[in-house]
């Protein structure tokens, strides 16, 4: 056994929106109008909202409280000739201090591979910028039974040359591509022994003392009616929700949630 219930409650709980490439700078107005009227103080739980680059300078200006605002993505590259991309120096001189890396949809559209994510991590790690680094196994693989094997070989990859002191500033997310947006999730089982898996394999790399320090977020299909139940699941730190993100509404009420549960 890797860790504990009790280890788990010692983590806080990550609740994490990635709002992908919706709303326009008055959706986001309206967002936070919404939100900040119902927002809780939470001690337990660390929340934030992901919109695109051109949002992020509202976000920051408009959220009240704890939130954080992070980027969807984020160069491999410090500068230099490579038109289109944002680096981790820009967004550090923006004061964005967290940034998704990785994800399944820039990994497909925009052809991150698992090489190219562990640079991007190197680099927002020096840039004082913490990764949340997806990973997770396509369909076919989870049909194939791969989907330990899959994950070992990314966090080889993308782990490679993230010192001990350094990877606890890195928050992952196992996200299976099957399970993005199609209202499918893994079975609770298959989530909390697939994120304890990822735990043992962050001991084998760093440790035991250092893993557990570690945030594991599962993502995929998550909203306000299922969240619950797998944010206690041992070993799952919170969630990274896509679309049920949208929503003030929703997001205020499962922030609430977490937080009354995590005092429980
Ligand atoms: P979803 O997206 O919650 O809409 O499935 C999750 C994600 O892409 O991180």
């Amino acid at each position: 056994m890797v860790s504990t219930i009790q280890d788990n409650m010692t983590r806080k709980k990550y609740i994490l929106g990635n709002w992908k490439l919706y709303k326009n700078l008055s959706d986001i107005t309206a967002f936070f109008a919404d939100f900040n009227k119902q927002q809780t103080k939470t001690s337990n739980v660390v929340y934030g909202f992901a919109p695109t680059y051109l949002g992020l300078a509202l976000a920051a200006n408009l959220k009240k409280g704890q939130a954080i605002i992070m980027a969807q993505d984020v160069s491999d590259k410090l500068e230099g000739s490579y038109t289109g991309q944002i680096s981790p120096i820009q967004l550090k001189d923006f004061g964005i201090k967290h940034c998704i890396v990785g994800h399944s949809e820039t990994r497909k559209f925009l052809g991150a591979n698992d090489e190219v994510v562990n640079k991007k991590v190197l680099t927002c790690l020096s840039n004082k910028i913490k990764p949340i680094i997806c990973i997770g196994e396509s369909l076919t693989q989870y049909k194939r039974k791969q989907t330990r094997h899959v994950l070992t070989q990314q966090l080889k990859t993308i782990f490679a040359g993230v010192k001990p002191t350094q990877a606890t500033n890195c928050v992952i997310a196992y996200e299976p591509l099957w399970a993005i947006g199609t209202g499918i999730t893994p079975t609770h089982e298959e989530i909390t022994s697939l994120c304890g898996y990822i735990r043992k394999v962050l001991v084998s790399f760093y440790g035991k003392k250092i893993a557990e320090q570690m945030i594991i977020l599962y993502g995929g299909s998550v909203n306000k009616d299922n969240i619950m139940s797998i944010i206690a699941l041992k070993d799952v730190d919170g969630c990274l929700i896509g679309k049920a993100s949208l929503s003030a509404v929703d997001m205020a009420k499962i922030i609430k949630e977490v937080n009354i549960w995590t005092r429980n």
